[in-house]
C-alpha cells in the first residue's frame, strides 16, 4: 500500500531544487521512504510473509530477486560467485544483509536485492536459510589441496572458523562454499571493500595471504562437507 505512506512523496518536492546537496539529502529522504513503505506493505499483507516466501518470490523487490534463482531452491549455492546460505548461522546471515545494503560489503546486486528487504523480513529469511539442511553443489573443479593448504587453514583460521571449516562463535563457516566466491572475498578483504569485520581480524589475516594461498583455501574449503554450525551464533 504505498499510496497510506505520505512520506513518499517528499523527496520528490526536495529533488526538484537544482542543489546538489539538497540531491543527496533528497536520496537519504528517499531511501528511508522506501523502508516506509516497505513496512506499510508487510502490516497490510493479511495473508503475512514466510522467509521462504521471501526466498522463493524476492519480497518487493519482485522476481529479479529471488533468492533462490541465484542461492538455490534449497540455499545450496550456484557453484561459483553465489554461496550457499542452507544452514549458515541466521545471525550471520542477517548482519551481511545489513553490511550489503550499508555498503561495507562491495556487491551492487546484493545491495539491491538487500535495501528491498526491511530489517523484520531480513530476519524472516536468515531464520528460513539458517534452519535448512546444510548443503552444497559438489565442486567445480577435480584439483584438491595440498597438505600445506591444510596446514595453513589450521594454523591460521582455524581458531575462528573451526575444526572442518564448521564455523565457531568468532567466525562463519566456511565448508562447502564454492572455491570462485571463497577467493573473491578473501581478495575483497585484503583490499578492504569487504569491511564488515569491526575488529579487522580479517583484514589482517587476508593481508598475509598471496595469491596462490588464496587460491588453494578456496579449493581447499569448498571439499570440505558442509555441517550444521554449533549453536551460538
Ligand atoms: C541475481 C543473483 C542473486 C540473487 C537474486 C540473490 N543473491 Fe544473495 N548473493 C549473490 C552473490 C553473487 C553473492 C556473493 C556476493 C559477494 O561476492 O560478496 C551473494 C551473497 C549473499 C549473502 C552473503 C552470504 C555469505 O556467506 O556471506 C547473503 C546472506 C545473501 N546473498 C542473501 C540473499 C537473499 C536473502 C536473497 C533474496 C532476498 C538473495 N541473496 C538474492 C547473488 C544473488
Ligand atoms: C580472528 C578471527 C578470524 C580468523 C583468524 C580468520 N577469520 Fe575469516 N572471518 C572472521 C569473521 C568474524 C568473519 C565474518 C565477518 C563478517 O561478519 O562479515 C570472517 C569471514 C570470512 C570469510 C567470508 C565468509 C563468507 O561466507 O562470506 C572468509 C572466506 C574467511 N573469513 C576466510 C578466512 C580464512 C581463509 C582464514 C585464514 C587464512 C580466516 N578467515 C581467518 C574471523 C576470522
Amino acid at each position: 500500500m504505498r499510496s497510506s505512506c505520505t512520506s513518499a512523496r517528499q523527496p520528490a518536492r526536495i529533488a526538484a531544487r537544482p542543489v546538489l546537496a539538497t540531491k543527496v539529502i533528497a536520496a537519504i529522504v528517499a531511501l528511508f521512504a522506501t523502508g516506509c513503505t516497505d513496512r506499510m506493505a508487510t502490516s497490510n499483507d493479511r495473508f503475512g510473509r514466510s522467509g521462504e516466501l521471501i526466498a522463493m518470490s524476492g519480497g518487493e523487490g519482485g522476481a529479479r530477486y529471488a533468492c533462490a534463482t541465484c542461492h538455490g531452491a534449497r540455499g545450496e549455492g550456484n557453484g561459483f560467485d553465489a554461496p550457499r546460505l542452507a544452514g549458515l548461522p541466521a545471525g550471520y546471515l542477517q548482519k551481511q544483509m545489513e553490511d550489503f545494503a550499508l555498503g561495507l560489503r562491495p556487491h551492487e546486486l546484493m545491495r539491491d536485492v538487500a535495501r528491498f528487504l526491511d530489517s523484520h523480513e531480513r530476519v524472516l529469511v536468515a531464520n528460513h536459510y539458517a534452519a535448512l539442511e546444510p548443503r552444497t553443489l559438489a565442486p567445480a573443479t577435480t584439483e584438491a589441496a595440498t597438505e600445506q593448504t591444510a596446514a595453513l587453514y589450521a594454523r591460521a583460521c582455524q581458531q575462528c572458523h573451526g575444526v572442518d571449516a564448521a564455523g565457531t562463535p568468532a567466525g562463519p563457516p566456511l565448508a562447502g562454499q564454492p572455491a570462485f566466491y571463497t577467493a573473491q572475498q578473501l581478495r575483497d578483504w585484503q583490499l578492504s571493500k569487504r569491511r564488515g569485520d569491526g575488529l579487522h581480524g580479517m583484514l589482517r589475516v587476508a593481508q598475509e595471504l598471496g595469491a596462490e594461498d588464496i587460491r588453494t583455501l578456496g579449493l581447499y574449503l569448498a571439499r570440505i562437507p558442509p555441517r550444521p554450525a554449533p549453536a551460538g551464533r
